[in-house]
């Protein structure tokens, strides 16, 4: 999978001057239409502009594109005017992100766009995140372009006024790398899963930390059984595709902190001899999200340099019904040595999870968080956009959860209440790996919890929902794989690096 991401530069050259198919502008509410917020053009042209937008009915509400023919003194070919709320308005970034996605988007079939860009650094990283994340689309597996298909945008220049600073470069180099981070998720998920078997996947996370300093190690079929990884081994068995574990550890020299990712990376999940029913089945080859999320976010945290100790955690199997595959009924032994009674092959992430958990406690790091496509209820709970975030520890919940709002990542905060916990009791093993249906994505992660030692924090990320985009596109979010957890296992790095 090769790493992209549109170009995304910096220029001070005037916006008049520009050479571009398209020119981005922003337009907030004033009064009973809107105001121009643009740099860089003089009063007159300033003024004919406005005044051709008011004729085409624009408006400054977030999100709200309107387009126009440039105006002679302006050399892009069009002007795409973007509403960004009011300046009044309770200051909503994400808003304003979301908003600078739709004007990508709609410039879609055209390759190179300009936008009048926000000096302040901070504003700047919002434009600039906005725009990069809606450039994306994945096209790997169409052999022929219909005539009247339009590809995404494939350079934004953004332009400030002189001079260009320091901090404005590393905040272009920052958003450059975390979306072509998240694109890379995307990629993965979007990937047909007869092109991404578990071994593929595992070929894949070395290829992304190609010239990084992280360490790679990859557990086979004979490595896993070595370990005693039953989970692993026990939802692989019955595919013709063996399973994997990666492991991938990037250790700066100095390091105060030590986060562990860990990632459910299920490259197919049927349901396994508890088959799913047909309908919808293929959107199943998005249930290595989790997984995808932990290499890539690995990757940009590696190529940022980020002063803090990182390890990811990746469990990698396909859930298949075969004469080899495990039965309900079943009786495994996690890496830990609890014993598991599986009576449903489709709650196989708790499985993969339980090894690669019990493997990650081991190192006492500093907090552990996984992301997973783990239930449907979770989706029943919060919707497909918004995440859910369960933990042992409410100080590093709502560390987790600040840390996904400041990265644009919709995620909320969900218990774990000990009274499901009676319902994963098992007749025959150690525990059940079902519970009560109510409270479905409560009760699987309860089971998690189960592989994580009294003092060691964790946080679990369900993001059943928001990895996976069934719907039409908006703001920066695609069709198909959205690259959900990526920004916020950055953004939460970032954090416990500065202290
Ligand atoms: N991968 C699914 C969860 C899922 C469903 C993710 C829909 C995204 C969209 C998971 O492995 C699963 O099948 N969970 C079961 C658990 C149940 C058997 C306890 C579920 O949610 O139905
Ligand atoms: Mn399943
Ligand atoms: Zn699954």
């Amino acid at each position: 999978m090769p790493i992209r991401a549109a170009s995304l530069t910096l220029s001070s050259a005037s916006p008049a001057t520009t050479a571009a198919d398209a020119l981005i502008v922003a337009i907030a509410p004033a009064g009973r239409t809107f105001e121009l917020i643009a740099h860089g053009l003089s009063p007159a042209i300033t003024r004919k502009i406005t005044a051709t937008l008011v004729s085409l009915g624009a408006s400054g509400a977030p999100g709200n594109i309107t387009t126009m023919p440039s105006p002679t003194g302006i050399k892009a070919a069009v002007i795409v005017a973007v509403g960004i709320g009011s300046h009044t308005d309770k200051t909503d970034v994400e808003q304003i992100r979301r908003a600078y996605g739709n004007a990508i988007r709609s410039c879609s079939g055209k390759r190179k766009v300009a936008v009048i860009a926000p000096a302040r650094s901070s504003a700047l990283q919002v434009v600039a995140e906005g725009a990069l994340l809606a450039a994306y689309e994945f096209s790997s597996f169409k052999s022929k372009k219909k005539p009247d298909e339009k590809g995404p945008v494939a350079s934004i220049a953004l332009l400030v006024p002189a001079p260009i600073t320091p901090e404005q470069k590393a905040v272009v180099h920052e958003v450059q790398t975390v979306v072509e981070s998240v694109n890379l998720t995307r990629d993965l998920v979007n990937t047909p899963p007869n092109a991404l078997p578990p071994a593929t996947l595992a070929a894949e996370a070395k290829k992304a930390m190609t010239g990084l300093p992280v360490k790679m190690t990859v557990w086979d079929e004979k490595a896993l059984t070595r370990d005693g990884c039953g989970g692993i081994l026990g939802v692989g068995q019955g595919s013709a595709n063996p399973p994997r574990l990666v492991k991938l550890e990037y250790s700066p020299r100095g390091a105060k902190q030590h986060l562990a990712y860990v990632g459910k990376g299920i490259t197919f999940d049927t349901g396994g001899i508890s088959i799913k029913p047909a309908a919808n089945m293929d959107e199943m080859k998005g249930d290595m999200a989790g997984a995808a999320a932990v290499i890539a976010a690995v990757r940009a945290i590696a190529a940022l340099k980020l002063p803090i100790k990182v390890t990811g955690w990746v469990p990698m199997a396909e859930n298949m019904p075969s004469g080899t595959a495990q039965r309900p009924g079943d009786v495994i032994t996690m890496f830990d040595g609890t014993t598991v009674e599986v009576l449903n092959t489709d709650a196989e992430g708790r499985l993969v999870l339980a090894d690669a958990l019990g493997m990650a406690v081991l190192e006492k790091p500093d907090l552990i968080v996984d992301a997973a496509t783990l239930t449907g209820a979770q989706r029943i709970a919060l919707g497909a956009r918004t995440a859910a975030a369960m933990s042992n520890d409410d100080a590093a919940r709502s560390e987790v959860v600040t840390a996904a709002g400041s990265a644009g990542e919709a995620m909320w905060p969900m218990p774990l209440p000990e009274d499901l916990r009676p319902s994963l009791d098992s007749m025959t093993a150690d525990l059940a790996n079902i519970g009560d249906r109510l409270g479905g994505m409560l009760s699987a992660g309860i089971f998690l919890q189960e592989f994580i030692p009294a003092g060691q924090a964790w946080v679990h990320l369900d993001i059943a929902g928001p990895a996976f985009n069934e719907k039409s596109a908006y703001g920066y979010t695609p069709k198909g794989g959205t690259g959900a957890a990526v920004r916020t296992f950055v953004r939460l790095a970032q954090e416990r690096a500065a202290g």
